[in-house]
């Protein structure tokens, strides 16, 4: 059955998904099932948007019910659903407005634009350039992508648009040097999720913050990935103590619907004006509705650092993995944002804990990535670690 369907798919499809062979048709909680009826434990969460599960009942009861009353509306109009949500993220991280968008991408895409406009038309710099991390992945748009120095996603795609610069993660000396007076923004994952789950030092964030105060620098953290009680916490920031100027949302947001968001700081609010940017759909009720309930979900779930402690036993149990198999280099993560590093590429290990009903990821081509949903069970990860001991047995022989 899922034959036809796939022959469908490389018949009419662009062709840029390195797609695994199965069909999803259905999800409930950790859980999803593919055309066969097969069953699988949901280790990747869509690449961390089901933060609340598959089809979570009070999203579902939320999208039903603003689906039967106003889908969408123009931004030309006020809508309650979107300035509820405005409100909850606001109070929640701490910065004074948000934006609402589509994804990803479209969210740091924002962030770079209010940083300019701010920087050039109330400090009166001029230069507009933005240092972002190697190992970052912040988007596919052309923008985006020039903030993402990876060769093998901008080959082709030049001329990217001018004035970003690199520097390597956690180094503050790298990250001084290539500040010059053109400097507008630094932009940083706190947790780099598609690098390969690297995480921010405590010391490295804090001396990044005080350096922008310093030079009149604005401190992007792009959230996308690591935002929405992935790592334990709302937003990683609040791990670190240190906040961004703008911050910027989408994956686990909308608990399944797409959006993005940009929180910014009023006085970087107060640098843009009617026309400056939009969106069509960006913030549309149906949407908002949904985020809304996902972020219910979401305190919920991390209440009593329920998830950091979930993460750390995640932790203990890949560890144990590692003891055993020596090509396993290094196990790391915050909360459930969680990464097995291999001595290789480890895309056939994704392709048989398939077969043995686990979705999970590997990124930057060694690491294996887990990011199941914030409900996930002790027993759920245990299943996990044992179909993952017989396959790595597998291929030790
Ligand atoms: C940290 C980060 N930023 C931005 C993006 C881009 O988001 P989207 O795919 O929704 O455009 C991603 C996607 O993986 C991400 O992980």
């Amino acid at each position: 059955m899922s034959e036809n369907w796939i022959d469908l798919e490389k018949k009419y499809h662009l062709q840029i998904y390195g797609r695994l062979p199965v069909v999803l048709v259905e999800g409930r909680g950790m859980e999803v099932y593919d055309i066969n009826g097969k069953k699988y434990l949901d280790f990747l969460a869509g690449i961390g948007v089901n933060n609340v599960g598959h089809c979570h009942p009070k999203v579902v009861e939320a999208i039903k019910k603003q689906a039967e009353t106003l889908i969408h509306t123009s931004n030309i109009y006020y809508t309650i659903p979107q300035i509820k949500l405005a409100k909850k993220l606001v109070e929640l991280s701490g910065l004074d407005r948000a934006f609402f968008c589509n994804s990803g991408a479209e969210a740091n895409e924002g962030a770079i634009k209010f940083a300019r406009k701010y920087v050039s038309k109330v400090l009166g710099r001029d230069g507009g350039e933005i240092i972002s991390m190697y190992n970052a992945f912040h988007g596919r748009t052309l923008t985006t992508l020039a903030a993402t120095p990876k060769p093998k996603y901008q080959e082709g795609f030049y001329p990217l648009p001018e004035g970003f610069k690199y520097v390597p993660f956690n180094d503050i000396e790298a990250l001084k040097e290539a500040i010059t007076n053109k400097t507008s923004a630094i932009m940083i994952e706190p947790v780099q999720g598609e690098g390969g789950i690297h995480i921010a030092d405590r010391d490295y964030l804090k001396a990044v913050r005080d350096l922008c105060d310093d030079k009149n620098i604005i401190l992007i953290f792009d959230e996308v990935q690591c935002g929405m009680g992935r790592t334990g916490r709302m937003f990683a920031f609040e791990h670190y103590k240190v906040e961004p100027d703008i911050l910027t949302l989408a994956k686990a947001l909308g608990g399944g619907v797409p959006i993005g968001a940009v929180l910014l700081k009023e006085e970087i609010a107060k640098a843009l004006s009617y026309g400056d940017h939009g969106t069509t759909f960006g913030g549309n009720p149906l949407a908002c509705s949904a985020a809304l309930a996902s972020v219910e979900v979401i305190e919920e779930l991390i209440k009593d650092n329920r998830v950091i402690e979930k993460g750390k036993y995640f932790i203990r149990k890949l560890e144990n993995l590692m003891e055993r198999y020596n090509f396993i280099k290094d196990v790391r993560g915050l909360g459930l944002m969680i990464g097995a590093e291999l001595e290789f590429n480890g895309a056939d290990i994704v392709k048989k804990m398939l077969e043995k009903g686990f979705l999970i990821n590997c990124t930057s081509d060694t690491v294996l990535r887990f990011l199941p949903p914030l409900i996930v069970e002790k027993e759920h990860i245990d299943a996990l670690i044992d179909a993952l001991d017989n396959v790595l047995a597998e291929i030790k022989e």
